[in-house]
């Protein structure tokens, strides 16, 4: 794995259509343009009027190597290729950014300038990418806007939380161009797991106290099961062992709802040796106590003392298998989190990790992360994104690991046989 490296995603020649709406972050979508054709998409480029107040069009035209459209009443432009026709010629609709306003008047129907009237006339699926204040963002006309658009099948890519160009800090930001990319190149590029089983354990375990009391944590399962759901957007097939979290089960995965870190242990080894990778993003309880009352404890006004026993680590079980799967972990660290991650990925024997930073509103029970992906030979980081699209980006990485990996040991017996078969030649 290359220190830093870029993130990678195939386009193929996917014919783009990129609309650009008035933000700040629309010099980000320049970027955007020279990243999408490094994927090998053909872009063209509409801007809004407000669009072209922040960046000029020959900015674009000079990256996209096209004519860029801003206006519904261009002659010479609707002379060379008419707005139906550019709707026809798109295979993907991309707004980046997409503004508060431009998400109204998407949710609304309107066509009053060129951008709105090509996504009503193009059959080419749209995905957004939000950019705007966080208070806009949160707003409720605006979620309202987007959930309208969700159910039509608008693929909504982000929005990043971070600090934000009018120094608010929140939801808002727009996706960085690479995770815009690996968001496409999941929806329309080929699919990486077809044929291979995955299975993922997500959410926290609960360990009894008594009938009412249990030692629990923050993790809200949110990670893993949009790990789940980007594994089988890949074609694989995917179990996922889930810890009591209330979340939808994402389409297409089997789940196997659980309580206990001995309860996931029992499924996750079951399951395993139909499984090709296992991705451990549960935040299983390191401690179970010793005994669990059968009545409810009462308070007797002294102090209660409460005896642990460590709960078994599913994850060093599964790695330390003769035969065994693929294995991903994950770090949630405090502080020192390449440390503490790299030291976990040799002691558990794994063959990548995922850290990321948790406490202080970060990594748990957030809709939003970073990851920190090692393996034994580098690092790669992976910029704030939304849980989902950070998911998609790591189970990319997964499989392409494993594939390699995969394909590497099918030669292994091949080359040993023919060593043999020269030997006893000889
Ligand atoms: O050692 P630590 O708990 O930080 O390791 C985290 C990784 O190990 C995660 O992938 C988690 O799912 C897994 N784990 C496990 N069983 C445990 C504790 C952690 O599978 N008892």
């Amino acid at each position: 794995m290359a220190e830093q490296s870029q993130a990678q995603g195939n386009l193929g020649s996917l014919r783009v259509l990129l609309g650009v709406s008035g933000g700040i972050a629309a010099y980000k979508a320049a970027e955007l343009v020279r990243r999408l054709r490094d994927a090998g998409a053909e872009v063209r480029v509409v801007l809004t009027e407000n669009a072209a107040r922040f960046v000029t069009p020959l900015t674009f035209q000079a990256l996209s190597g096209q004519p860029v459209r801003t206006g519904l009443w261009d002659e010479a432009a609707e002379a060379a290729m008419g707005h139906i026709e550019l709707a026809r010629w798109a295979r993907r609709i991309v707004i980046a950014p997409a503004s508060a306003d431009l998400i109204a008047r998407l949710a609304h129907g309107f066509a009053d300038d060129l951008l709105t009237t090509l996504c009503l006339a193009s059959a080419a699926p749209l995905a957004l990418a939000p950019a705007m204040n966080q208070q806009m963002w949160a707003h409720a006309a605006t979620q309202a806007n987007v959930a309208t658009l969700r159910a039509r099948g608008v693929d909504v890519l982000g929005p990043a939380a971070g600090s934000q160009a009018c120094g608010e800090f929140g939801a808002g930001r727009l996706l960085e161009a690479d995770t815009i990319i690996a968001e496409l190149a999941a929806l329309h590029g080929p699919k990486l797991l077809v044929g291979t089983s995955v299975l993922v354990s997500a959410g926290p375990t609960f360990e009894d106290i008594d009938p009412v009391r249990f030692i629990g944590n923050r993790s809200s399962g949110r990670m893993g099961f949009a790990v789940a759901q980007a594994a089988a957007e890949q074609g694989a097939s995917v179990h996922l062992v889930a810890g009591p979290v209330h979340l939808p089960t994402p389409a297409g995965v089997v789940r196997i709802d659980v309580r206990s870190a001995r309860d996931m242990r029992e499924a996750v080894m079951l399951q395993i040796p139909q499984s090709n990778i296992y991705i451990s993003s549960a935040a299983v309880g390191d401690f179970r106590p010793n005994d669990v009352a059968t009545h409810k404890l009462k308070k007797n006004g002294s102090e209660f003392v409460l005896t642990l026993t460590e709960n078994p680590d599913i994850l060093a079980a599964v790695a330390a298998l003769k035969k065994r799967p693929f294995v991903v972990g994950f770090a949630a660290e405090t502080h020192n989190v390449e440390g503490y991650a790299r030291a976990k990925l040799e002691r558990k024997k794994l063959d990548l990790i995922a850290a990321n930073r948790v406490g202080n509103g970060e990594g748990f029970d957030t809709c939003d992360n970073e990851i920190l992906l090692l393996s034994r030979d580098g690092s790669e980081r992976l910029a704030r994104a939304d849980k989902l699209a950070l998911a998609r980006q790591l189970v990319t990485r997964i499989a392409e690991r494993y594939t390699a990996q995969a394909s590497a040991s099918k030669r292994a017996p091949a080359r040993k046989a023919r060593a043999g078969k020269e030997r006893s030649a000889r």
